[in-house]
């Protein structure tokens, strides 16, 4: 079984794909995390990011996995590191959808999202799974929530993760991201004709959870 749940930075997707996942007992899968790493190797390549030759030839020759900690969370390594932690810096953020529009890149990721969600149910997030990485999901949802809102919460999850952030440096992230994912030419955020939305402005995680759990008939 595949679950899909597709929607902009800091509505609260990922918590809910990951809580989910842990009731369910299926594999959770951030593939905003594989932009991520791969963002990062680039920073570390010092590879400029208006250079899609060398970024896609790093693409092809990287190696990633996903696997979920015992706390439900995500471990990601690349190349043998894991790089759990440093793909959330503001420094990877400000990049990754410079390098995420990339078709070729894309294209690899895609690949390896189908692979590692066929191996067992899964829960994956992102922006492109209803619509083209699992086109044929079982369940699709898009969770969505005020602009504001979006930027007080990842605020505060920025917070507490240490870094040193203004609302303002997240509102600009936001509207960036924001932007660039919605009109990319390949695999743009866009909610699926026949994902369930559901706006969590006004909702907590555990409402939002058991929503999404109410759509979801594992008998059926
Ligand atoms: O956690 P947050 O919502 O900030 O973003 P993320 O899920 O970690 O994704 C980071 C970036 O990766 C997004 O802003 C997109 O540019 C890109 N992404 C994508 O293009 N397709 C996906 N399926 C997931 C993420």
């Amino acid at each position: 079984m595949i679950i899909a749940i597709d929607g902009p930075a800091g509505a609260g997707k990922s918590t809910v794909a990951k809580i989910l996942a842990q009731k369910l007992n299926f594999l959770y899968l951030d593939t905003g995390s594989m932009y991520r790493a791969l963002t990062l190797k680039a920073i570390e390549e010092a590879i400029d990011i208006k250079d899609t030759t060398r970024l896609i030839q790093m693409a092809r020759t990287s190696r990633l996995d996903l696997m979920n900690n015992p706390d439900g969370s995500m471990k990601v390594v690349l190349d043998d590191k894991d790089v759990s932690l440093c793909i959330r810096e503001p420094r990877i953020t400000r990049l990754v959808s410079d390098l995420a529009k990339i078709k070729e890149i894309r294209e690899v990721m895609l690949g390896l999202q189908r692979k590692l969600g066929r191996q067992r149910d899964s829960v994956l997030d992102g922006r492109d799974i209803g619509t083209v990485v699992f086109p044929d999901a079982d369940k699709k949802f898009y969770i969505d929530a005020d602009f504001k809102e979006r930027v007080t919460r990842r605020y505060k999850e920025l917070k507490d993760l240490g870094q040193d952030v203004t609302p303002e440096a997240i509102e600009a992230d936001l509207k960036n991201r924001d932007t660039k994912d919605s009109t990319r030419e390949f695999a743009p955020l866009k909610k699926a004709d026949d994902a369930v939305y559901i706006d969590t402005t006004d909702s907590t995680i555990e409402e939002v959870v058991e929503k999404v759990k109410s759509y979801i008939n594992l008998n059926g």
